[in-house]
């Protein structure tokens, strides 16, 4: 099989790479990214010189251009990650994130259309249900209900996605994650961040009361769920992915500073996001009916296992945060006080 994979040089989308090739998913990946401040090719290292794999720098909003690539690759399959995924970036600063996540998602859409590309998967988020009440969690049915920019144009791009099932009959499949977690990680995230600055003993700025509760998904996991559904998912159809791990933030950050033996006084409260959401909730039992996934991976083992591979590779972090990266870094919501 021969896959075009978009935003590979970020994190799940280097990790779904780099398992697609070492794992055999496909024999050909062709990673099309524009390397954003989040688009790292060291991530790709381990595989860089796999016969299969090739690198296409390209920015998924140009139309023509990815026409054209879909037309010279002939693909059999795109699995769609590139997107601006960052919640406070998206509130500071919305026109790139509506930019790539609607009109980006357009355009390969349309190629894929125009090129009758025979699978594609769209890769969303469970942000597209809004804050869930307790005790409900959303299944695929659940309505959308968007609270920030970034998870509306998410919303927007599933409805355009799916618009291509109904009328091209174009075979594409939605994925809805819950929170990843793992190595590669960009420090912008909570639990890089976290964990970052917890070895730099500097504060770890905790929104609001931080009892907002969200689900952590181990970013192999959400791996093996998104080939599950490439192999044997259905045309139309959306997918939740969640990791069965609900905690409040507070929690997730006192469990890092256990992981990285660093004490609490480094907790530091500051202002609110505005439109917080409260709580994320999903069940995945639609995927699992049908494909037989389940996440492996515990908690704690996951946590420990990325806290394990931040202090090896600190020079990574400190790559990604300076450096051409810088001025984007410097964004610095954290800094708020409360
Ligand atoms: P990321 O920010 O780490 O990586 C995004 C990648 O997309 C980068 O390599 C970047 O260079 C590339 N990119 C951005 N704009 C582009 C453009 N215009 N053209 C080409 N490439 C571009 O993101 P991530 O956390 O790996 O998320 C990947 C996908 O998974 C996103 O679609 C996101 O919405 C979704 N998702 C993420 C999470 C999460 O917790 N991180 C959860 C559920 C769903
Ligand atoms: P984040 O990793 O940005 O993911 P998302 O907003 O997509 O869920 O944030 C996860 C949670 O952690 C969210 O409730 C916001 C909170 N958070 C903090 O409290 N402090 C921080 O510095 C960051 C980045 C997030």
């Amino acid at each position: 099989m021969k896959l075009i994979v978009t935003g590979g040089a970020g994190f799940i989308g280097s990790s779904f790479v780099r398992m697609a090739l070492n794992e055999g998913w496909a024999e050909n990946v062709v990673n099309v990214d524009k390397l954003t401040y989040a688009g790292n090719l060291d991530n790709l290292h381990p595989i860089a010189d796999h016969p299969g794999y090739n690198f296409v720098q390209l920015d998924i909003c140009d139309g023509p251009a990815i026409d054209d690539l879909f037309r010279s690759e002939s693909p059999d399959a795109v699995v769609h990650f590139a997107a601006e995924s960052h919640v406070d970036r998206s509130i500071h600063s919305p026109a790139p994130v509506i930019l790539t996540n609607f009109n980006g998602s357009f355009a390969l859409l349309e190629a894929a259309r125009l090129n009758k590309v025979a699978r594609f998967v769209h890769v969303s988020t469970d942000e597209v249900y809004g804050s869930i009440e307790p005790p409900h969690e959303a299944d695929e049915t659940y309505p959308l209900r968007a609270s920030s920019p970034y998870s509306a144009s998410k919303a927007a791009s599933d409805l355009l996605a799916l618009s291509y099932s109904t009328t091209y009959k174009l075979n594409v499949s939605v994925t809805r994650a819950s929170n990843n977690y793992g190595p590669y990680q960009f420090p912008e995230k909570l639990i890089p961040l976290m964990i970052s600055n917890a070895f730099e003993d500097v504060s770890l700025p905790v929104y609001g009361d931080g009892q907002q509760v969200r689900d952590w998904l181990y970013v192999e996991d959400h791996c093996h769920a998104i080939h599950a559904v490439l192999e044997k998912g259905d045309g139309g159809e959306v997918y939740n992915i969640g990791g069965n791990c609900s905690l409040p933030n507070l929690e997730v950050v006192r469990r890092i500073l256990r992981a990285t033996g660093k004490g609490e006084s480094l907790i530091q409260r500051v202002a609110d996001r505005p439109g917080h959401d409260r709580r994320y909730a999903l069940t995945s039992k639609k995927l699992t009916t049908k494909t037989g996934w389940e996440p492996r991976m515990d908690f704690e083992t996951g946590l420990q296992k990325t806290v394990d591979w931040y202090r090896a590779n600190r020079d990574w972090v400190q790559r990604v945060k300076t450096g051409e990266y810088r001025q984007f870094y410097d964004l610095n919501y954290t800094s708020r006080q409360a």
